[in-house]
């Protein structure tokens, strides 16, 4: 009996043990379960915050993404704006291609009228002339008419008439009342056709104080003094130089390449005895008479073209495969300027080289014939001694 109780309190004791238990377990699992929930409402939680998320993630990457498609196509139309500009650019630049430096000058004809209304202005003598090129100021093209070689200059001390030599030798020239009239003109048809006595060979003739100096070839190379106004021959001479060859390596054509100012009478040439080099000759206008020759430095390979102002002879040079014209060499008959202190002048980048380059000192413009365009450049000038 004792031990049956004492099987029975065992028992209890048990039954309470495992009651105690059971109850623990019970609490651990309420509050697992405390927890699990909570975990759900967490991520429950989590997840809405999530899809919001998303939500205003999928909103703003569409709005990224119609922003990007809009740029996308803004850019497209820069693109093509850019592209577009870049061809006008391309274009006027194959109409009209001017370095920076340079303006195109759309009064340059209008001041060259004006010039040519002016009463001339009294003749200067060489002595008083101290001009020589600071830079260029602006270019204009007025013509493209003849072939790609020739000649055109003005007559600024008596009528202000323009005369257009076209080709490298022909014996008729093509005489208009102005520059303006030349640009207005279809091809050379506007102009009065003057027929010379003798053809003129290259490019070197000018026009000077009424009268057209030319160069004509026979056995020797003469010089011919033409009065434009009552058309005849006032005096022709031979020149004085033995064994000619062509004056400019790029120019075959031009033996003699006269020019005048400051009441003289210029000859570039070059003979066999000084063949790398071009010289000089001071000549009278009124009697053809040459009074001094010099051997300048200035090399004939690669010169397309030179004038001479005041004194100084400016040689431009190129490339056979044409590129920049430039002035690349000066020589001074009074020894006041060297090509090391004047200054290095670029041509605008044109169509082809100069066949020629005429300077009007009263007008301080250079008359260019380039592949058949009839081209005015607009000079800034200074004195000598100034730098
Ligand atoms: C100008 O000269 C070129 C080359 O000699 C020639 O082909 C052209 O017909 C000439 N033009 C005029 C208008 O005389
Ligand atoms: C033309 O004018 C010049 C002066 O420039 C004169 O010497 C010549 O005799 C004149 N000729 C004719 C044919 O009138």
């Amino acid at each position: 009996m004792g031990t049956l109780l004492l099987i029975t309190a065992t028992l209890c004791l048990a039954g309470a043990q495992h009651q105690g238990l059971i109850d623990y377990l019970e609490q651990r699992l309420v509050a697992i379960e405390g927890r699990i929930s909570l975990w759900h409402e967490q991520s429950n939680r989590y997840a809405t915050e999530l899809r919001e998320f998303k939500q205003q993630m999928n909103g703003l990457t569409e709005n990224l993404e119609k922003g990007h498609e809009a740029l996308r196509s803004d850019a497209e139309t820069v693109g093509t704006r850019v592209e577009r500009l870049e061809r006008e650019l391309d274009y006027m630049e194959t109409q009209n291609p001017a370095p920076p430096c340079v303006d195109m000058d759309k009064n340059l004809m209008e001041q060259e009228i004006m010039t040519a209304k002016e009463k001339p202005k009294a003749e200067y003598k060489l002595s008083d002339c101290r001009d020589m090129i600071s830079r260029i100021k602006a270019m204009k093209i007025v013509k493209k008419a003849g072939g790609l070689k020739g000649v055109w200059f003005k007559d600024t001390s008596v009528s202000g008439k323009v005369y257009v030599f076209n080709g490298t030798s022909k014996d008729v020239l093509y005489e208009f009342g102005s520059a303006r009239d030349l640009a207005a003109s279809v091809g050379l048809s506007r102009g009065r056709p003057i027929h010379l006595p003798f053809p003129w060979s290259g490019m070197g003739h000018t026009i000077y104080n009424g009268y057209a100096y030319y160069v004509t070839e026979g056995a020797v190379f003469q010089l011919i003094k033409y009065d434009l106004q009552n058309g005849s021959v006032v005096d022709s001479a031979v020149f004085s130089a033995d064994d000619q060859v062509p004056v400019y390596g790029l120019s075959p054509e031009t033996y003699i390449d006269l020019s005048a100012d400051g009441g003289v009478l210029w000859a570039l040439f070059a003979t066999r005895d000084t063949e790398r080099t071009i010289s000089l000759a001071k000549m009278d206008p009124d009697t053809l008479e040459v009074e001094q020759m010099w051997d300048t430095p200035c090399p004939r390979e690669n010169a397309e073209a030179g004038f001479v102002i005041c004194g100084t002879v400016y040689v431009v040079y190129n490339t056979k495969l044409a590129s920049r014209s430039r002035v690349q060499c000066v020589f001074d008959v009074d020894g006041l300027v060297t090509s090391d202190e004047a200054p290095l002048i670029y041509f605008p980048k044109r169509y082809s080289t100069h066949s020629s380059l005429k300077y009007s000192p009263l007008e301080k413009m250079i008359y260019a014939w380039d592949d058949g365009y009839q081209i005015l450049y607009k000079m800034v000038m200074k004195k000598k001694l100034e730098v």
